[in-house]
């Protein structure tokens, strides 16, 4: 097993730049199979779910190269509608090659996604939009088949939750469908902005996406394009809080506040400085942190459920009390018991922490159970008292770009290593 040995007690100081999104690289990198024609991605993060993704559509038949940053899909010729099981269990963002595919080639074999166990985590809201659009699913034994006989075509989807990926999936299918489909109670997220900017310039026609009401009028075909990846706010955030609990000052560049906004709000309520200008975001972290009020995990515009490991390992170490609600996902603190072992003081119980901060964390053998419980616990060993081991980074290296680089190069001292 990979880990990390963390030698906690620097202060970060410098400039670190993000970079680009995994959450909008991969419905991009899906929706290159509706496009028969090359596409040029900019900005790719060089991650595990990328490579994920690249080998499926390899399998389907597409062609994909990535090199300095630049993921270039060739999907002229997909010859197969069938992901097999070992693939759809690599990430959760299988799940969208169920749009894209059907979208594409009117038909789809596959079976569940995998991904991060944040909780159940089920995709009838994609299958029941999908079925409105004419597919006609069935599942035995596990494997999810698809077809469409009368053709795709457009729906009016009201999602009872803004899912990320239902819409997403549902925006994939629609591209391509006959006719026009609105999805109301569309998640708001700027990755689907991203997602339908980039289908823009490929020439679909997508309106009111960052709001809440989505409409798309299938077009018949779609062509390549150059497109850069957005700014991953998860990874800025990340940055952002390593800085509050190591103290000292960053400058986190290629991000945008605007899309952080309650992440440095609550940052700011724990005492540390925040500005943010043009695409970068100064942090300062100068006096001791205090707690902050209740925080609850909300989708965008609210508190980022991804962010909520992050902030409740910098709460750990803030004085007084604070309680963190999460509201998205039902198995997300699986940071907690690992910050409990470096000394913190929370108690969890359902969706809610309760969390006691103390002034100081000490180094210990620490497990990541998931992508972002991982980094949380990485930040809290780079200010924690001594060293700490941390094992199975694969989680971290499915949604950072080498994180121990990254940190090193503003003062954490990180090696990876076999543990
Ligand atoms: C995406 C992000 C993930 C982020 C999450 C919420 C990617 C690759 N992942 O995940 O990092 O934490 O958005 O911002 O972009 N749900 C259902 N049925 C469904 C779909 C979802 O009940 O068919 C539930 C989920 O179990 C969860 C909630 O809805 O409780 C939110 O899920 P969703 O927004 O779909 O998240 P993902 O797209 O999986």
């Amino acid at each position: 097993m990979q880990g990390f040995i963390i030698e906690g007690g620097s202060e970060l100081k410098g400039e670190i730049r993000t970079s680009g999104s995994k959450n909008a690289a991969l419905p991009m990198i899906a929706a290159c199979l509706l496009i028969n024609d090359e596409v040029r991605l900019h900005d790719c993060p060089c991650l595990s779910d990328v490579y994920s993704s690249v080998k499926i559509l390899n399998t389907l038949g597409c062609k994909c190269s990535l090199s300095g940053g630049t993921l270039t899909v060739n999907c002229k010729a997909p010859v197969s509608d069938h992901i097999p099981d070992r693939l759809m269990r690599l990430m959760r963002s299988s799940a969208l090659y169920l749009g894209a595919c059907i979208g594409r080639l009117g038909s789809c074999t596959l079976s569940y996604p995998g991904g991060c166990e944040l909780g159940a985590r089920p995709i009838d809201l994609h299958l029941a939009a999908l079925e409105k659009m004419g597919v006609c699913i069935s599942e035995k034994h596990g494997v999810i088949e698809c077809t469409c006989p009368g053709g795709l075509h457009g729906a009016h989807i009201s999602l009872s939750f803004p899912s990320v990926g239902a819409t997403e999936n549902i925006m994939l299918a629609a591209a391509l469908a006959r006719g026009e489909t609105v999805i109301y109670n569309s998640a708001r997220e700027p990755e689907i902005a991203d997602l339908a900017e980039f289908l823009r310039r490929c020439g679909a026609d997508i309106s009111g996406d960052g709001s809440s009401v989505i409409r798309i009028n299938g077009v018949k075909a779609l062509h390549g394009c150059e497109y850069s990846i957005m700014p991953d706010r998860i990874v800025a955030a990340t940055y952002l809080c390593a800085a509050a609990l190591a103290g000292g000052e960053l400058m986190v560049t290629n991000s945008r506040i605007g899309q952080l906004r309650p992440v440095a709000d609550v940052l700011c309520e724990a005492g540390c400085d925040i500005y943010g200008y043009d695409d970068r975001i100064y942090i300062s972290r100068k006096r001791p942190l205090r707690a902050v009020k209740t925080i609850r995990t909300m989708p965008y515009p609210g508190f980022p459920t991804d962010a909520q490991p992050l902030i409740t390992a910098v709460l750990s170490r803030a004085a007084g009390v604070s309680v963190v609600a999460e509201n998205i996902f039902e198995n997300r603190f699986r940071a907690n018991p690992e910050l409990v072992r470096m000394g913190a003081r929370i108690r969890t119980e359902g969706r809610v922490a309760v969390i006691e901060g103390t002034d100081r964390l000490y180094g210990a053998r620490v497990m990541a159970a998931d992508l972002r419980a991982g980094a949380a616990l990485t930040a809290a060993a780079i200010s924690a008292q001594g060293i700490t081991e941390l094992g199975n980074i694969e989680y971290i290296d499915r949604g950072y770009e080498r994180l121990e680089k990254a940190l090193s190069s503003v003062g954490a001292v990180i090696t990876r290593t076999q543990i």
